[in-house]
């Protein structure tokens, strides 16, 4: 489906009168900052101007539920702006994204939080125009539940806050049903875009000077399996290697069960492809690998990081990895850490397990204490954080290179950039070298950042 907005016209017009300003706040993972910067461009061709919540006339939270928590920091900020909602005319809020898609919360909005304008689901955004506008000038509320659906929006316009580097998502949904999950219940199933209207999008980023894709999916390994005619994941990355202009290529998620030869092949003899790849373990135990559903083992996940790292022995490896998972006993968590010693992962993103009402792992019985599952956590972290210097070390003395993207934050003096691998790397430069790649050697390691210096 490509994306009209009919509404435009329209919209504009109140939007210059009154001199409307929007927010976006964020929950969650990559493919909602992706959807965000969508909403941000359908708000901008509107004519809206970006502002600050406390000020914006539209205030849209872009929500996540991969964890419990969120749901509670949504209705704490919900019920924070209901003063303002009272007491000022023309303020508008709208809910958007994964939380939208359960019908639990739909209700706790209705019942609840009835100042909320809009909701809107995940694969709904084309009908965000024609319901601002019912909202803004028929002064409707607009809080119904769309089903997710099969279709892909194309065509949505899409502002970058980064000048250098994007996000484009390949292909939406997940078929995959990890019994802790929620997204295939959120994100529907799986539909991967078709490669021109990929390649088409790509090649307009290059065109204004962006030089760093991350391609976005759940499952980005599972590209093109809905295509009648064969076109893979190694396929889709070939062809971006072809656009002048690119010049680092990043993917995340990729699942183990489908990281396959091919694949290894295609990172192994590309100039672009990053040398880091994010590659989720979840749990380093083949027991409860089973029962998350994972259709891999602790065997098969070494056995890709092992490839890989023969491919090419720069390539660093990042993972995610739950603790606490039901049932999960001390053995299986030995197994976890036996894993992070093996691999040496250069980045974990580490979640205690959350229950997810709905999800197969929801009625699995649980003996994992709170404060063991805590307990867990600090122990994966110490072991992780143990190793980082040693990691870091080894790049010490060589020369690496960086997209310089501006001036560090926490150090004015400094710019700042990342190796292929994702390190962060802190530099002596000047403005001229932004957007630029350049060639960084290490001269010291700080465990979260490298610094080191421009060689010319
Ligand atoms: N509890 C904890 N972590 C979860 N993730 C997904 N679902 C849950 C859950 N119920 C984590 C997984 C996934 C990442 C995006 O979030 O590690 O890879
Ligand atoms: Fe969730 Fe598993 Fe799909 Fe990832 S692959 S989104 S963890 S169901």
């Amino acid at each position: 489906m490509r994306f009209v907005n009919s509404f435009e016209t329209k919209i504009k017009k109140i939007v210059k009168e009154k001199g409307l300003t929007y927010s976006i706040d964020t929950m969650g993972c990559q493919m909602n900052e992706n959807d965000s910067s969508k909403y941000m461009g359908i708000l901008e061709s509107m004519g809206f101007t970006k502002t600050t919540s406390d000020k914006a006339n539209i205030i849209l939270f872009n929500t996540c539920c991969v964890r419990e928590n969120a749901e509670n920091t949504l209705f704490g900020r919900l019920g924070f702006l209901k003063q303002r909602k009272l007491k000022e005319d023309d303020v508008y809020i709208v809910v958007v994204g994964c939380m939208t898609q359960q019908r639990h919360i739909l209700d706790k909005i209705k019942s609840s939080y009835r100042f909320v304008d809009i909701v809107l689901g995940t694969n709904s955004m084309s009908l965000f125009p024609e319901k601002l506008y019912n909202v803004l000038c028929l002064s409707r509320k607009e809080i119904e539940y769309i089903d997710v659906g099969n279709e892909i929006e194309e065509d949505i316009p899409i502002i970058y806050e980064d000048k250098y580097k994007a996000s484009v998502s390949i292909i939406y949904g997940c078929n995959n049903f990890c019994s802790y999950c929620i997204v295939p219940y959120v994100r529907g199933r799986e539909r991967s875009r078709k490669p021109e209207d990929i390649l088409k999008d790509i090649k307009k980023l290059a065109e204004k000077g962006y030089k760093e894709i991350m391609l976005l999916g759940q499952n980005v390994n599972s590209y093109g399996n809905d295509f009648e005619e064969k076109y893979n994941f190694p396929d889709l990355l070939k062809d971006i290697e072809k656009i002048d202009g690119i010049e680092i290529i990043r993917f995340m998620s990729p699942h183990p069960k489908d990281f396959k030869d091919d694949l290894v092949e295609v990172i192994k003899n590309s100039k672009k492809i990053a040398r880091q790849i994010h590659l989720p373990l979840q749990s380093g135990s083949t027991r409860i690998l089973k029962e998350m559903n994972r259709k891999y083992t602790k065997e098969d996940y070494l056995n890709i990081a092992m490839k890989l790292k023969n491919a090419d022995e720069n390539i660093s490896l990042s993972t995610d990895i739950i603790v606490g998972f039901p049932g999960e006993t001390e053995e299986d968590f030995m197994e976890t850490l036996d894993v992070v010693s093996k691999v040496k992962f250069d980045q974990i993103y580490m979640f205690i397990y959350s229950k997810r009402e709905g999800t197969r792992a929801a009625r699995m019985p649980d003996f994992v204490t709170n404060e063991e599952k805590v307990k867990r956590l600090e122990r994966l972290k110490k072991l992780y954080e143990d190793n980082l210097p040693k990691l870091n070390e080894k790049m010490i003395g060589k020369t690496y290179n960086v997209l310089v993207e501006g001036k560090s934050k926490n150090n004015k003096e400094l710019y700042t950039g990342r190796t292929s691998q994702n390190k962060v790397v802190i530099f002596e430069a000047n403005n001229d070298k932004i957007g630029k790649i350049v060639k960084v050697k290490i001269d010291s390691e700080h465990l979260w950042y490298l610094k080191g210096v421009i060689e010319e």
